[in-house]
């Protein structure tokens, strides 16, 4: 009897043994994992920032952790990110392909799909159009100013009043994207505009909780109706109102003479006729994730950056003065004016360091087996960049802790960009918004601070700098009280 038991439980042991995921031979260090669930014990589901923060004190700048029975890889430091995503970078330049947010993706656009022949073409055509703007006669300037005017009305509505600038700077930074995809704007209340911000909230929603989670650990529970279906809904949904805007505009655009992005996409597979890379479904897809890409990760950036000025007015006071110099006689600022501005651009920068919209990056994955800090990383592992710890690493800023402009600024007052500022990533799946990006903080600040004064309202009480945690930060609901400047 007792041998019998005694036998049984040597064979449950020895069977759960063997289902422990191991980590590969010189893997980074981490956890021990549990057989099925691997690590996800370390981690509680509402908020793992802290758990993750204990274990790369315990374990340094590249560890590891399973999520079920896959082996995840985090990156820390400007050291380790920039050997990973620089010196081997295609190496580390693929995308995980077995999450929650590939099936929603379905495998197309650009921003999710692996390294390969599918995102090099599409990432290709997508900088080359925006970098030439091959598309009529509006440059990319012009558009971003006619936005502008719309901001400007909210606020001049708004003067001597407080008013809560979440939904302004959604809807500038949104349009924007609009103006380059489909060259044109969409009113706040237009149904496109209402219905493809709640898709793309209730998707980064769900992408971002804990259903997300147990949908990429847990493989078997992906057919189930559970909560995460919702985000399926909401993906076509968005399919449904792209194919009409598509739709029309293959009624209306003149072959040959593109006036936006999505038109240089229909003269590309016009190019192409029997290259299946290039075809509706993936232009749909393409268009989305632009669309997605570009919207709340420019308006959380200007929402952080107007919190830190009402809140630091000597700063925001400083960045008139240049400006007004800067642009005395001329109507309006253009992009190359921020070579005379090192003062505005360190501020924006400093902005952007602080924010730490996208904090996590987006995933990568190993396209080979690689190494990495001395260790051995398999072909095939998820890697985790942690932007935030190159953004506050020790010995990589005068003021690591501080939103402190000197942090871009040298001893002559020039401005100077530090290794470690990478809020757009590194290497060959760095953002590739990101000279529109920069287009659209320089434009927008400089365009807003010159007309006005954002004062941070008396009752307001003191203000609460800790983001609210997302696939993007953004900072708490605030308000904003704005006066016309007395010099304007
Ligand atoms: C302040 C604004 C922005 C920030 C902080 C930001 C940040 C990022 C980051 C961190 C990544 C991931 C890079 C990586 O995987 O290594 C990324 C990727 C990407 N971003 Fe941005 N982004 C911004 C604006 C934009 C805009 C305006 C667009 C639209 C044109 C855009 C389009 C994309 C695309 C398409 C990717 C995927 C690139 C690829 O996988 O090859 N982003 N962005
Ligand atoms: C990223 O790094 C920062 C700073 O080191 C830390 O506070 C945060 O918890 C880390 N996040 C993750 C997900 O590891």
């Amino acid at each position: 009897m007792s041998v019998s038991v005694i036998l049984l439980l040597l064979c449950i042991f020895f069977i759960v043994f063997q289902l422990r995921p191991k980590r590969p031979k010189n893997f980074p260090p981490g956890p021990a994992p549990l057989p099925i669930l691997g690590n996800i014990l370390h981690l509680s589901l509402r908020n793992p920032l802290k758990d993750l923060e204990r274990l790369k004190k315990s374990y340094g700048n590249v560890y590891s952790l399973f999520f079920g029975p896959n082996p995840v890889v985090f990156i820390h430091g400007v050291k380790a990110m920039k050997e990973a995503m620089v010196t081997r970078a295609t190496d580390f330049a693929g995308r995980p392909q077995d999450l929650f947010i590939n099936d929603l993706a379905k495998r197309k656009g650009v921003v999710m799909i692996d390294h390969g022949p599918n995102w090099r073409e599409h990432r290709r055509f997508a900088l080359m159009t925006m970098r030439n703007f091959g598309m009529g006669k509006r440059s990319m300037e012009d558009r971003i100013h006619d936005e502008i005017e719309y901001t400007m009305k909210t606020l001049e509505k708004s003067i001597g009043k407080t008013l809560s600038p979440q939904m302004m700077f959604h809807h500038a930074s949104s349009n924007i994207i609009n103006q380059v995809l489909y060259g044109t704007r969409f009113e706040y209340d237009d149904t496109f505009m209402t219905e493809t911000i709640r898709c793309f909230t209730e998707i980064a929603k769900i992408t971002n909780g804990p259903w997300a989670m147990l949908y990429d650990t847990f493989p078997f529970i992906r057919k189930l109706p559970l909560p995460f279906r919702k985000g399926f809904e909401n993906v076509e949904t968005l399919r449904f109102l792209l194919l009409g805007l598509l739709n029309e505009h293959k009624k209306t655009r003149v072959p040959g003479e593109p006036q936006d992005l999505v038109e240089c996409y229909l003269d590309e597979m016009d190019k192409r006729p029997d290259d299946p890379l290039f075809s509706d479904e993936q232009l749909n897809r393409f268009a989305a994730d632009l669309h997605f890409a570009g919207t709340d990760t420019t308006s959380n950036t200007l929402l952080t950056g107007f919190l830190y000025l009402m809140n630091y007015p000597h700063i925001q006071e400083r960045c008139q003065q240049e400006i007004d110099k800067v642009l005395e006689g001329k109507d309006r600022a253009c992009f190359d004016d921020r070579h005379n501005m090192p003062y505005m651009q360190a501020v924006i920068h400093e902005v952007q360091r602080v924010s730490n919209t996208v904090p996590l990056s987006v995933f990568h994955c190993t396209t080979k087996d690689t190494q990495l800090a001395g260790y051995s990383i398999p072909k095939g592992t998820t890697i985790i960049q942690n932007l935030t710890s190159v953004h506050n690493e020790e010995g990589q800023w005068k003021y690591p802790h501080e939103f402190n402009p000197e942090n871009f600024l040298n001893d002559q007052g020039e401005f100077v960009k530090p290794d470690a500022f990478m809020p757009f990533s590194a290497g060959p799946r760095m953002c590739l918004g990101e000279g529109l990006a920069r287009m659209e903080l320089f434009l927008i600040m400089v365009t807003l601070l010159r007309k006005f004064d954002f004062i941070w309202p008396e009752d307001a009480g003191k203000p609460d700098f800790t983001p609210v945690y997302g696939i993007t930060l953004s900072p708490r609901p605030y308000r904003m009280k704005v006066q016309l400047r007395s010099s304007a």
